[in-house]
């Protein structure tokens, strides 16, 4: 009989578990982790990151295959869409990357479990396995990595057809005439822009007065400048009050969020992107008495350490920011300080992108941040339209804004709106977890032509010169 004595357990292969898993073994602990999805990777391979991003560059495709491409001296006649096509491309691009898992799970040692876990006592689980029967755990420690699942919005029940969540609006089956999004966050504009490329015409409702929340207030303003050039409507500080299904679509009912006067919008489909929740389900968390807090997060102390010593929790599944190297951050932090080592996360260093076109990226504080903070900061704020590279890509949309401190002129915050954004972050992000300054970012030799000469001019500009505008 198989050695079912673990020193750790992660419940939840998604980023947390499974790259936790992986370190974990590595660092020659006893490890297993378990996934009910009947594929590891979590919400992020399965119906998150990896099958949204494979839509997004085919419908970037498309769109450019229509319009983008005459100004470099071709055409390509008539551009015709194959969508289920497309969409086994997406479902091939998610199986490879769930095997590749799988693999090094393998390679690694990890005992790999396809089942839901329960939660049976401080250090032990129970398993319903997927294939059938049941098996029961034991390990020293416990990682509750369970990760997040959709939210409704009352009145609006999701039927992943007409009203749908991201995971529905992953796989419709034909490109809709008017989708409306409720929410404008992340989901709505990535997801709005596949469909929206695709041919279908996106209204986003959004119950606050501006989009993505969380972001720098002038970058998401030119956000929604930028995709209302490309089409996409906006009701801001409007909410749903009310979403009926006909035989052809929904019929919704809007109000002014400040209230007024309602009025009515019909939508062949409704995505639902308001926001996700922690997810801890049936996992038993009430027997083995793990707190959670009023949002239903598991609380943990620094160490990631439950109210039940041997329980620990990572990822979506606790405060922070809903991302998938996040909880990758803590997979690892959290393995090593169960080897003994020092595993640590830099919340101050977590970069964020929107994967829209041009992308949005994020790192560190943003102006408002800095602005409510009382915080003395300088701006170098540089255009893509000055480097010749973008120019030459046909990219010459959105800027570099780095934010510094007046005095010590250490990198605060640095924002980008460019095709590349999401790509040019990393190197705000490493500048600031080294403690950089805008003056090191400057005097760093940057390749020519490059659009990352943008960051360069950046630093530059931090200290009032420029040496391209
Ligand atoms: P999850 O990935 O949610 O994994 C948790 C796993 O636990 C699930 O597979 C679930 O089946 C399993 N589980 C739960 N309960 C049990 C149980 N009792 N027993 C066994 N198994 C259980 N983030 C980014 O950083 N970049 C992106 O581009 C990005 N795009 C996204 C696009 C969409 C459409 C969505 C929905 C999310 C996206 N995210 C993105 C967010 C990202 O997916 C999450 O932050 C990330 O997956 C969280 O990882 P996790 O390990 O905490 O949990
Ligand atoms: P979100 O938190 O990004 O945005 C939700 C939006 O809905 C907000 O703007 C909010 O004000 C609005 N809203 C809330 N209630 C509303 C209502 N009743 N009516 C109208 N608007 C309402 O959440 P989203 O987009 O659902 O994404 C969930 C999580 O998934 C995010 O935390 C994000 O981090 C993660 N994600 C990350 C991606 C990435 O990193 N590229 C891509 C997709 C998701």
């Amino acid at each position: 009989m198989a050695d079912t004595q673990f020193d750790v357990v992660f419940v939840g292969g998604g980023p947390g578990g499974y790259i936790g898993a992986i370190r974990a073994a590595q660092l020659g602990l006893k490890t297993a982790c378990i996934d009910k999805r009947g594929t590891f990777g979590g919400t992020c391979l399965n119906v998150g990151c990896i099958p949204s991003k494979a839509l997004l560059k085919s419908s970037e495709y498309y769109h450019l295959a229509q319009h983008g491409l005459s100004d470099h001296g071709f055409s390509l006649g008539t551009v015709t869409l194959d969508l289920p096509k497309m969409m086994a491309r997406k479902d091939k691009v998610v199986g490879d990357t769930t095997k590749g898992i799988e693999f090094l799970f393998k390679k690694n040692k990890v005992t790999p479990y396809k089942g839901a876990a329960t939660l049976t006592g401080p250090n032990s689980l129970k398993i319903a396995l997927n294939d059938g029967g049941e098996e029961t755990i034991t390990a020293k420690n416990i990682i509750i990595a369970t990760g997040s699942d959709i939210v409704g919005l009352p009145g609006l029940t999701i039927d992943e057809t007409s009203i749908v969540s991201s995971t529905g609006a992953l796989t419709l089956g034909a490109v809709p005439k008017h989708l409306v999004v409720i929410g404008g966050g992340v989901i709505g504009l990535e997801l709005g822009s596949v469909w929206q490329r695709l041919g279908a015409k996106v209204t986003v409702v959004e119950f606050l007065d501006r989009l993505i929340p969380g972001m720098d207030g002038e970058v998401a303003k030119n956000v929604q400048r930028v995709l209302g050039k490309q089409g996409m409507d906006f009701k801001l500080g409007t909410k749903v009050t009310k979403g009926e299904k006909g035989a052809t679509g929904v019929t919704l009912t809007l109000e002014p969020a400040a209230g007024g006067p309602a009025e009515t919008l019909e939508a062949d489909v409704v995505l639902v992107a308001i926001g996700r929740r922690p997810y801890t389900d049936n996992l038993g968390i009430e027997t083995v008495g793990v707190q959670l807090d009023p949002k239903g997060r598991v609380v943990v102390d620094h160490h990631f350490r439950s109210t039940v010593p041997s329980i620990f929790a990572i990822g979506d599944v606790i405060t922070g920011p809903m991302l998938a190297h996040k909880a990758e951050e803590e997979g690892v932090a959290i393995a090593e300080l169960l080897a003994g080592q020092a595993g640590h996360v830099n919340y101050d260093v977590i970069p964020s992108v929107i994967y829209t076109s041009p992308e949005v990226a994020s790192v560190g504080k943003t102006e408002d941040e800095l602005k409510a903070a009382g915080v003395d900061y300088k701006v170098g704020k540089v255009p893509f339209s000055v480097n010749a590279r973008a120019r030459a890509n046909a990219d010459i949309e959105g800027f570099v804004k780095l934010l510094t401190d007046a005095r010590t002129d250490k990198v605060l915050g640095c924002h980008i709106i460019h095709a590349e954004a999401g790509n040019l972050i990393a190197e705000a992000a490493l500048a600031m977890e080294f403690g950089a300054s805008a003056e090191d970012i400057a005097r760093t030799c940057h390749a020519h032509p490059t659009v990352a000469e943008v960051v360069k001019e950046a630093g530059l500009a931090a200290n009032g010169r420029t040496l391209n505008m």
